[in-house]
């Protein structure tokens, strides 16, 4: 490759010899995006919904402005819309009726969830449901699953998030999402679905998703926050990239069809690692405080909000992500409809 050189004649004259101008193909928006690496595409998205229950109920989070509870009536309304727009998939998180220590609305067949992906299966068949498989929505403690004196334990925890992934398939669900971290949940629920008939319902694993401070706000939307301690002894050390990748390989071993990286933006070098490392298809969980943050920063008028979700949204893609999941699902593709 050859370097610029700069030459100065007799008359002290100065002239830049160079044969490598980078900047040519950046002189048009036609040269630009004939040299554009990573697009955007309206079937990247799913988009995060919460259901509660009652009738008519539209109620905002208001840490994350545009985003709401919805009763299973104003979900089908949303979900139109959603169709409507081209966003393939939306993932739904259940506001149960009551709590117990059990979380047993959680895997309840009439529970919220259930109840809403029937619905939502019979009036728009063609929309893929995601369901998150997590028990800290239906705990009376908020934990993702049974505790015992100070510990969260494991494998009974499992057995439950199992049975609760198979009342989602039963109600027809199209992906199921395991997001509590426990040890050996992808084999439980690969196993129970197949021995119930459900052999083609695949599973989108969080499989690498830390101890974050970004889920802040998704726990008001979700009402899931602790009552007492956190969730470090079974979400990862945000300090930790090779155990993410030991992570990924254990829930591909044990019959994991996507693997999620979750939060992104500060997740972005293991997203590419395990793109890389696993050619898998990859999701990133864009997580509510990084929704929040862009949001509130905006309404201060700090930052172009649109320019910089899309520059978010696809720097998640460029790190290596094939799904995005985006509270900004909606918002980003009215844009790329345009
Ligand atoms: C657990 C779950 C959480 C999120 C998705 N699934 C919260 C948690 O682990 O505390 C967070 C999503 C977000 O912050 O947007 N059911």
């Amino acid at each position: 490759m050859t370097e610029p050189k700069i030459t100065i004649s007799n008359s002290g004259e100065t002239r830049l010899e160079t044969f490598r101008r980078l900047r040519r193909t950046r002189m048009t928006e036609g040269l630009r995006s004939l040299v554009r690496e990573t697009e955007l595409s309206v079937n990247d998205f799913i988009l995060p919904l919460f259901v509660a229950p009652g009738n008519k109920i539209r109620k905002e989070v208001t840490s994350m402005p545009g985003v709401f509870q919805l009763s299973v009536d104003e979900l089908i309304k949303d979900c139109t819309e959603i169709k409507k727009l081209g966003i393939p998939a939306v993932i739904l998180f259940g506001i149960p009726e009551f709590k117990d220590e059990t979380g047993s609305s959680a895997y309840d067949e009439n529970g919220i969830i259930q109840t809403a992906v029937r619905a939502l299966k019979k009036e728009l068949p063609e929309l893929i449901i995601v369901t998150d498989v997590c028990l800290c929505e239906y705990t009376s403690h908020g934990h993702c699953g049974l505790v015992q004196g100070s510990e969260i334990i494991n494998d009974p925890s499992v057995l439950l998030l199992a049975r609760q992934a198979l009342t989602h398939a039963q109600a027809g669900a199209d992906i199921i999402a395991p997001s509590d971290m426990f040890d050996g949940r992808v084999k439980a629920i690969r196993n129970i679905l197949d021995s119930n008939g459900h052999i083609n319902t695949p599973i989108m694993a969080y499989s690498a998703k830390y101890a974050s401070g970004f889920y802040g706000p998704f726990r008001e939307a979700a009402e899931s926050t602790p009552k007492f301690g956190d969730r470090r002894s079974h979400q990862m050390d945000p300090a930790n990239s090779d155990e993410a990748l030991r992570e990924i390989e254990q829930d591909i071993i044990e019959g994991a069809d996507i693997v999620m990286v979750k939060p992104a933006l500060s997740y972005l070098d293991v997203i590419r690692r395990v793109k890389d490392r696993f050619h898998m298809p990859t999701a990133a969980y864009n997580v509510s405080g990084e929704y929040s943050m862009i949001k509130a920063a905006a309404r201060n008028g700090w930052i172009d909000e649109q320019r910089i979700m899309m520059e978010v949204l696809t720097s998640i893609k460029r790190a290596g992500a094939d799904i995005i999941l985006t509270y900004f699902a909606k918002e980003a593709v009215k844009l790329l409809n345009k």
